[in-house]
């Protein structure tokens, strides 16, 4: 991708003042401000929905086109038109690619390094003048319009960094693939989540329905509805987009870790399905139960500090905030106006093997119908 990004500047010394620029677009009166962005893309969503008139439909592709235009707009400011069916494909499917050669890449560091020297070949030619067409066009615009890319021309308060045209165009497209897919993998597992279990899907259905009468939904009045919640952060616990974690390293001096001494520079992670899932934080591990994060808390929930999909540490993802406000209102919206149901060939033991962890997980088809409730 070109100059340094976020994710992977793994020196804490280049992280910091990098960290710094990226906080600013997350502070909660930006996030605030996006929330008509995002608003438009999913009232877009809905009506697409609509149009299916309850027919069996790949329900992945047509949240992915979403989650994709929201960051297109909040990243390079335009309206890439994948849900409008005018937006190439292409680049998305190159990014699609990247991230399977990131999955490789994120754990040999020094392949990494190596490979930003070697000649790209045709595809990443043409990938690259895409994304340098949209960077130029978003750089034209200045910082008046209200998002993230205005920020990330800013700079870092303590060092006073600014991000050089390369690393703007790298950090640019780490806003969309780590906006992008992450918000559409979790998205599609609460439908099928909801349609494998009618009555969560219900349950759920009365709490929309209830708060639905005080006026439309949006960012800020899908906040307090608990079970909603609790439908998310149980599929992102079951789901968790990055499922093996980011590759960490020990310090110079080692570390010590669960009582066990791990050499200098030596390459650890922690595996966030793998804790998530475990019977010792979460009873019934394997198990979707919205309910352990409601009022069952204490029998579902052994230790909260083991629910890590964002990861934790100096790298916690910047976006989490925005990435909730994105997962409530659509969720809100499409269950208060749908009944999920799956297809009748869907298989979930086919669906599980299908899905592929490419650093963010990559999932297959969902086929479902979205029953309009009248
Ligand atoms: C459900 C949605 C999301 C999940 C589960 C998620 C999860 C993660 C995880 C696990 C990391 C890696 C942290 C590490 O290296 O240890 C990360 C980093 C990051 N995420 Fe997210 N993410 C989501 C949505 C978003 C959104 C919507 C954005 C932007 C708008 C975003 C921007 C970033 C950035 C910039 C980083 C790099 C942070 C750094 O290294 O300092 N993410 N995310």
């Amino acid at each position: 991708m070109g100059g340094l990004n976020a994710i992977t500047t793994r020196d804490a010394s280049a992280h910091r003042p990098l960290r710094g620029i990226w906080e600013q677009g997350f502070k909660s009166n930006s996030i605030r401000e996006y929330s008509t962005r995002v608003e438009l893309h999913v009232d877009r969503f809905i009506r697409i929905l609509e149009q299916t008139k309850g027919k069996f439909v790949d329900c992945v592709p047509l949240v992915t086109n979403m989650t994709f235009d929201i960051m297109a707009d909040l990243s390079f400011g335009t309206d890439y038109g994948m849900q409008a069916g005018t937006g190439d494909p292409s680049y998305m499917g190159y990014l699609h690619d990247y991230l399977c050669a990131l999955s490789v890449t994120g754990s040999l560091r020094t392949l990494c390094d190596f490979m930003t020297v070697l000649p790209y070949d045709k595809a990443t030619a043409e990938y690259r003048k895409q994304g340098e067409k949209l960077l130029d066009g978003r750089i034209a615009m200045g910082k008046s319009r209200p998002d993230i890319f205005t920020h990330l021309l800013g700079e870092d308060i303590e060092t006073g960094k600014k991000l050089t045209y390369s690393e703007l165009n790298a950090n640019a497209q780490l806003l969309i693939v780590a906006g992008s897919d992450t918000t559409s993998t979790v998205l599609s597992n609460v439908f099928r989540e909801l349609s494998l279990h009618p009555d969560v899907q219900e349950k759920l259905y009365q709490e929309i329905h209830a708060a639905a009468e005080a006026g439309p939904f949006d960012c800020q009045n899908t906040k307090n509805l608990p079970y909603l919640q609790a439908v998310i952060d149980e599929t992102l616990r079951l789901w968790p987009p990055v499922p093996a974690g980011a590759q960490a390293q020990t310090g110079p001096a080692g570390a010590t870790i669960a009582g066990r001494f791990v050499p200098p520079l030596t390459a650890v992670r922690v595996h966030h399905l793998a804790l998530m899932s475990d019977d010792r934080y979460f009873p019934q591990g394997e198990r979707f139960w919205p309910e352990r994060w409601t009022e069952s808390r204490e029998d579902g929930v052994k230790d909260v500090r083991a629910f890590i999909p964002f990861s934790f540490g100096t790298h916690v993802c910047v976006g989490k905030h925005l990435a909730y406000n994105e997962l409530r209102l659509t969720v809100a919206r499409v269950s208060q106006k749908f009944k999920i149901e799956l297809g009748p060939n869907y298989d979930d033991q086919q669906y599980r093997k299908a899905c592929k962890d490419y650093f963010t997980i990559m999932i297959g088809s969902v086929e479902a119908r979205f029953v309009p409730r009248i």
